[in-house]
């Protein structure tokens, strides 16, 4: 058995890990520690009732005590470290919990790893620790470093920690660095869950800017899949790419979802762009193609309908979250004085 650490195991991308891998591997055992914030979910995790590989345990990732804990009870052996604040607007409006859990958090993780020899430590990062790119070009692991939200600079001093364990200590510590992801699950802050929601209970859809930012967009399930290979294979000290080369402007995806559903062109509405909005994201991934021989089976159009899909058939997920706090959030973001 290998006993494994989750982190964020609750959320969007840390879920459908979980549930994925724990269908893929037989001698995986997980503890899966999730604060709970307004992102984690635990319906997200309700397949996994009664599987006896996954303990559910809700803590933050920043209380020493419990992590030490964890770590004697379940003889840990590997970190994977998916828990952080994950939205840049939030991280825009205020961001201090984004420095409490993105470095400090990872801090204390680390620091724990290391007391335990862990095998190995895995830090789920992103391309938005690489800035923003102009009209051409790719990210490649070796594009210095140069984030520009507060989120993303959260993600890059965890990743250069990290980095520096591997350096001082020689901690055997890999890093992903992925691309926008949509798929089930995703909280409807983000763009894709966001605009799939709004158009279906007829409401505006609020585009930043003049639409035309680009990110390139990758299904949860093919960011998962490279995960557990550089997991398993990836070599310590190092950083791979995770992308599927499919760049689109925003205005474009939301367009696709308003034709797949039907619903008009009319509910478009541009608003004040976001502050310090990150032009364009575009990765290389071919190190983990020709390292790990991974490569993305999701095509945007086939697994962009099946996302709709899932959200049409999983309305009862989404009611509840947002007649929750997330109403205020909303309010805050997209208030009145917000639009043109
Ligand atoms: P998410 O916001 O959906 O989920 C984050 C999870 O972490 C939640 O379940 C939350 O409760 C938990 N969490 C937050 N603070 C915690 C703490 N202090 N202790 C324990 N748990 C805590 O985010 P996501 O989209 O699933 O992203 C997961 C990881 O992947 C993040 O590290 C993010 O930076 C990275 N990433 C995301 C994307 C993307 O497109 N969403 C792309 C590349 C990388
Ligand atoms: P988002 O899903 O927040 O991901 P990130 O900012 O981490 O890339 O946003 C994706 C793109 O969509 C980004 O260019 C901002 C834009 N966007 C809008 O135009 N309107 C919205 O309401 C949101 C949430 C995002």
């Amino acid at each position: 058995m290998k006993n494994i650490l989750v982190t964020g195991g609750a959320g969007f991308i840390g879920s459908n890990y979980v549930n994925h891998i724990l269908k893929e591997r037989d001698d995986y055992f997980i503890v899966n520690l999730d604060k709970l914030t307004y992102a984690g979910n635990l319906a997200n995790l309700s397949d996994l009732k009664n599987d006896t590989k996954h303990i559910f345990v809700k803590g933050d990732i920043g209380n020493r005590q419990l992590v030490t804990y964890l770590f004697e009870k379940y003889n840990i052996e590997y970190v994977i470290n998916f828990a952080a604040e994950s939205h840049v607007d939030r991280s825009i409006l205020g961001s201090y919990e984004f420095y409490q859990t993105n470095v400090i958090g990872t801090n204390i993780l680390l620091e724990t790893a290391r007391r335990f020899s862990v095998k190995k430590f895995l830090q789920i990062s992103t391309d938005e620790v690489y800035g923003s790119l102009g009209s051409s070009g790719l990210f490649t692991e070796s594009t210095p470093i140069s984030p520009n939200s507060p989120y993303s600079s959260s993600k890059a001093g965890s990743d250069m920690m990290v980095q520096a364990f591997y350096h001082t200590y020689n901690m055997p510590v890999v890093i992903t660095r992925c691309s926008n992801n949509y798929g089930p699950y995703q909280f409807p802050e983000k763009l894709i869950p966001l605009m799939i929601i709004n158009a279906l209970n007829n409401k505006q859809l609020p585009v930043y800017g003049d639409g035309m930012n680009v990110r390139d967009w990758i299904y949860v399930i093919d960011h998962n899949k490279a995960i557990n290979l550089v997991f398993e294979n990836g070599r310590a000290g190092e950083v791979y790419n995770i992308g599927a080369s499919n760049e689109m402007p925003n205005i474009e995806i939301i367009k696709l979802i308003l034709k797949k559903l039907d619903k008009p062109e009319s509910l478009i509405k541009y608003v004040t762009d976001r502050l310090g909005h990150d032009r364009r994201y575009a990765i290389d991934s071919s190190k983990i193609q020709n390292e790990l021989g991974w490569k993305p089976e999701f095509h945007f159009e086939e697994a962009i309908n099946k996302t709709i899909d899932w959200y049409l058939a999983n309305k009862d997920w989404w009611e509840k979250i947002i007649s929750g706090e997330y109403q205020t959030y909303y309010d805050i973001q997209y208030g009145k004085a917000k639009v043109h």
